[in-house]
């Protein structure tokens, strides 16, 4: 029977380490503060982002939501974004996805600060975590597994880890990482076109799933021993429940658990991670605000504003 790796447990470690970082900060009179934009009223945005306000609230950060109605012209939402952007209150700005279809959402991304960037989805800074430059904001749901991966000393080194889904968000950030020196593993990446996927996925060490259906990996599609990941978060309507939805993941939890030397549940895994970082880099891109660094990037390529490079705490 598999180990159960709790992401809350993980989470609450390190976000106390993160409380203590905000502390520091207040002391120089710096309040780290993230800003979500929400656009238009879908109920799991909704959730996230109150989640997001919450846990921001809960480690002494500051947090501000910017509800924006469905039918916003883009200009508008541009000039939303820009004011956070001038805003020397705010240090971190996410965009929360999906965007209502008739808004251009890579251009919608491009316009955030790449120094304000927290999501890590500006091409800047997928470019520098790509090259393996710590100046990049690294996306945080792929930080949030590199994290678990660690945590629970998951040997990764030479280690075949296969990634299922090939998403901008935690996909192919997560590869990079995985196979960066340092954890050194060998990564396979699948998608929805991969010919017979359970052959890949019964090679993996560590498997990791971020594809959005429920119940996609079972038993017999895993090898005995695998550490697997489930960064699936599909709303899945239960009229009996109480909630009436429920998150689910990709995995099918009971059968795999049963084969598995480790295994991520939802909720309670890869999603309190994922929030973890988010506050993390929020924190990161606050001290980089506190002058007591000097940045390596040209300020064309950044804006305007003091930053400096990543701090070594
Ligand atoms: N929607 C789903 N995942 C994410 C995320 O990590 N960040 C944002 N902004 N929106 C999302």
């Amino acid at each position: 029977m598999a180990r159960i790796i709790s992401g809350t447990d993980i989470s609450r470690e390190i976000r106390a380490g993160i409380a203590e970082g905000v502390a520091a900060l207040g002391e120089e009179g710096i309040k780290p503060t993230l800003a979500a934009v929400l656009v238009g009223s879908d109920p799991a945005s909704e959730v996230y982002v109150r989640n997001k306000a919450q846990a921001c609230q809960r480690v002494g950060m500051g947090s501000r939501t910017l509800n924006l109605p469905e039918d916003i012209e883009v200009d508008e939402l541009f000039g939303a974004i820009d004011g956070l952007n001038a805003d020397p209150q705010i240090h971190g700005i996410l965009v929360q996805l999906p965007l209502p279809r008739h808004l251009p959402y890579k251009q919608v991304l491009n316009r955030v600060a790449p120094h304000k960037d927290v999501d890590g989805f500006h091409p800047l800074n997928a470019g520098l975590s790509f090259v393996g430059d710590p100046e990049g904001f690294v996306p945080a749901t792929p930080a949030g597994i590199m994290k678990i991966l660690e945590w629970e000393k998951v040997p990764t080194h030479g280690k075949h880890a296969v990634i299922v889904g090939r998403s901008l968000i935690v996909s192919k950030p997560l590869a990079s990482l995985l196979m960066a020196p340092g954890p050194n593993a060998t990564v396979t990446l699948t998608h929805k076109y991969t010919v017979d996927l359970a052959s890949h996925t019964r090679m993996a060490d560590i498997l990791i799933v971020a594809v959005g259906k429920p119940g996609l990996i079972t038993a017999d599609m895993v090898k005995p021993g695998v550490v697997v990941i489930d960064a699936g978060t599909t709303r899945v309507v239960d009229p009996e429940g109480k909630p009436r939805y429920r998150i689910a993941g990709d995995v099918d939890f009971e059968g795999v658990s049963e084969v598995a030397a480790a295994i991520t549940p939802v909720p309670g895994g890869v999603g309190p991670m994922t929030i973890t970082m988010l506050l993390s880099n929020t924190l990161e891109a606050a001290r980089r605000t506190s002058g007591a660094t000097s940045s390596t990037l040209p300020e064309a390529l950044v804006g305007s504003g003091k930053r400096g490079r990543r701090s070594s705490s």
